[in-house]
């Protein structure tokens, strides 16, 4: 009887004394990585500063390691928004996701010439100086790398960009292979949205990878960005990691976020809180997920209302920092019952 009593009393008081945890040290309990990206301009801010440095054991820049942003001009780097977010990354002892090298968006204006690319030869040295410098800049500082951006069209073929215009399909595995020569210790993924519940693009996605992994490409996993609406279907989530886990590939969740309509009342922050559950649960439950990002930290920074107009407030804390519903699923999803 006793034993007994002390063993409730034990686990009230253990349970007591989690939840008074940040989302952080829950998530570090499970062995993940909460993380959140993070805009240069929201880090004036030191009651900002503060949460991030309480709630998120990883950041993401959202915008500051971007090719437009490091070279605006041809050959002069800028690298200070990106050194301020890490410096403060490693002093508050946070992981750095580092976001990203190849993309069609967000390239440099004067990567073209009237509109023109310029030559295979031209755009390879410009690539792979741009790839090398970056990722040797952040050596041992960037645990982990996107390396090539939303490459994959939704229709299961490779993107037609500008890379894959001038270069060929080649410049997915030599990015990889670059990046790789400038730090070999980071874990290097493929990024993409649109592959939560598998379907044609998610398995385009798992034969690019293949393909690269059988040419001894260093990669070393796939981001699941998980921009998704309260429609997105998931139930196939945990399965399409999987897929990937079984190639020894990692599967973290990179950008989620769950955007609502401007219309929907406030019941439906109640709808979104159980999407984000189910990504979250998703994450614990697939062995093959060491964090989860979400793109941003409160509504009133979010790349959504631009993106998607009509839509917004996609993110775990309201415009005024306040948390949400789904920041309290995201806590209770970490938490765990209380025999965990
Ligand atoms: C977005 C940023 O959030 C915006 O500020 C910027 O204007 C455009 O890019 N997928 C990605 C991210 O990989 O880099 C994008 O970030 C969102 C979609």
């Amino acid at each position: 009887m006793l034993l007994v009593s002390l063993l409730v009393v034990g686990v009230i008081y253990e349970n007591g004394a989690r939840s008074m945890e940040s989302l952080r040290e829950l998530a570090a309990h499970r062995g993940l990585l909460i993380g959140t990206s993070i805009d240069d301009a929201e880090l004036g801010s030191a009651a900002f500063r503060d949460l991030v440095a309480r709630d998120y054991g990883s950041v993401t820049p959202e915008n500051a390691m971007k090719w437009s942003v490091t070279e605006t001009n041809r050959g002069i780097e800028d690298f200070l928004a990106a050194d301020r977010l890490v410096n403060l990354a490693v002093a508050d002892g946070q992981q750095v996701r580092g976001h990203t090298l190849v993309w069609q968006r967000q390239l440099p204006g004067w990567l073209f010439t009237d509109g023109r690319p310029p030559s295979a030869d031209e755009l390879r040295t410009l690539l792979r100086g741009h790839i090398t410098n970056t990722v040797a800049r952040y050596r041992g500082r960037i645990s982990s790398w996107d390396v090539v951006n939303e490459a994959m069209g939704d229709d299961g073929r490779l993107r037609e960009n500008v890379f894959l215009q001038v270069l060929g399909p080649s410049y997915i595995g030599d990015a990889f292979t670059w990046a790789h020569a400038a730090d070999p210790s980071a874990v290097l993924l493929y990024n993409d949205y649109g592959l939560e519940n598998g379907g044609p693009k998610a398995e385009a996605v798992e034969r690019l990878v293949r393909g690269l992994l059988d040419e001894g490409i260093p990669i070393g996993g796939v981001g699941f960005q998980a921009h998704v609406s309260l429609s997105t279907p998931l139930d196939q989530l945990v399965a399409t990691m999987d897929r990937f886990a079984a190639l020894g590939l990692v599967t973290p969740i990179t950008e989620a976020d769950v955007r609502i309509n401007d219309s929907a009342d406030a019941n439906v922050l109640d709808d979104q809180a159980r999407v984000y559950r189910r990504l979250i649960d998703a994450c614990v439950q697939a062995r093959s997920c060491p964090s989860f990002t979400t793109w941003g930290v409160t509504d009133a920074h979010s790349w959504i209302p631009s993106e998607y107009p009509g839509q917004g407030r996609a993110l775990l804390r309201d415009d005024r920092l306040a948390p949400k519903p789904a920041y309290d699923q995201v806590r209770a999803a970490l938490l765990g019952p209380w025999w965990r």
